[in-house]
């Protein structure tokens, strides 16, 4: 019994390149983004508006957000920290704003400079902006399961933080396994908690991929009726404040799950081959997809 549509988020340009040590020119991240455009994707997360000394590798995001081309069956979403990326964001043109937090004390510290404490604030006015402003928020909470820092992460600390997101005024909230532990029993669990709590339609899965068990966690996912993931092309990625995160779960090799159990995305697997082997040739290297890795070798 699998859903019949499931919504991808590409958020490669952002979550993917953020952990790249090559700089990307801003031409070749808008034609990469124009091809990400026309794959039939949703959503790509574009870039992020946090400060260019954390993220240097995204320090074009405004450069990027006006040049590429929209697709109107688009919607081009980014990352915004606090108010000064929310003025930056809003001039470059975004069509939804992602705030984020974690879960855990010190992964947040660490991320983003604040105790959780003081990070709800900043993100209240964040949110109340974007919102005024008819824009969609979304919110991310990172380190859901495991914390590179703190180990295990209860789901009562994620529902904490999703209540006060959801409470100040997200669409949705996007739930980060941000250093790809989790295994499917862990899926349980978060699941059973927050499920009760928050319709199903709000939530977003965040999968990096660093063990190999995203697919499996996404295929559990399905099976408690989420629809909605966050994937990069080729696997790029991962935070750069959680050593040794590997990059998100590869959009083709989500793609190839789907599409292999007849649920529609919308989307054009060709073209997301096209996308991966674009950004591999600029980056000059392999990405990790395994469906990738099997289009190019036939
Ligand atoms: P801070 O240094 O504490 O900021 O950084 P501040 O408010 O004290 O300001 C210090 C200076 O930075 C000021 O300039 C501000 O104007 C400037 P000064 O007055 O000294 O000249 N500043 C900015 N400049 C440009 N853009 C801005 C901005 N904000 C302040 N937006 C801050 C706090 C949050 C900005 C910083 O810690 C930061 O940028 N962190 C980003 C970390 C990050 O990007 N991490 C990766 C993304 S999260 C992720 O990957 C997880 C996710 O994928 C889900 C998952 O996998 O779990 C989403
Ligand atoms: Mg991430």
């Amino acid at each position: 019994n699998w859903p019949d549509f499931v919504e991808i988020k590409e958020v490669s340009p952002r979550d993917g390149l953020q952990n790249e040590k090559g700089w990307i020119s801003t031409d070749d991240k808008v034609a990469w983004i124009n091809i990400l455009s026309d794959s039939g994707v949703k959503e790509i997360e574009y870039s992020s508006f946090v400060h260019p000394k954390w993220i240097p590798n995204l320090s074009d995001a405004r450069e990027v957000g006006k040049q590429i081309k929209r697709n109107p069956n688009v919607f081009y979403s980014a990352l915004v920290p606090n108010m000064k990326g929310l003025e930056h964001a809003l001039e470059a043109g975004i069509d939804g704003a992602s705030v984020f937090m974690s879960a855990s004390e010190t992964h947040n510290k660490k991320n983003i400079n604040k105790s959780i404490a003081e990070t709800f604030p900043v993100l209240q006015e964040v949110i109340q902006e974007a919102k005024q402003e008819r824009k969609r928020v979304t919110g991310y909470v990172s380190t859901v399961f495991d914390c590179p820092f703190e180990g295990k992460v209860t789901p009562a600390q994620v529902i904490r933080v999703c209540d006060q997101l959801f409470a100040y005024g997200v669409d949705d909230i996007s739930l980060g396994d941000t250093i790809g532990s989790a295994v499917p029993s862990q899926v349980d669990q978060l699941l059973e908690a927050v499920l009760s709590r928050y319709p199903k339609e709000k939530i977003i899965m965040h999968f990096h991929d660093t063990r190999g068990m995203a697919i499996a966690n996404i295929l559990r996912c399905l099976q408690y009726g989420i629809t909605r993931f966050d994937s990069s092309v080729g696997g790029l990625g991962g935070c750069p404040y959680a050593p040794g995160a590997a990059g998100n779960v590869a959009t083709n090799d989500v793609l190839y799950l789907l599409h292999g159990l007849d649920v529609k995305t919308g989307i054009r697997e060709l073209k997301i081959q096209e996308a991966a082997l674009f950004i591999q040739s600029k980056l000059g290297k392999d990405l990790p997809s395994k469906a990738l890795a099997h289009y190019v070798s036939t």
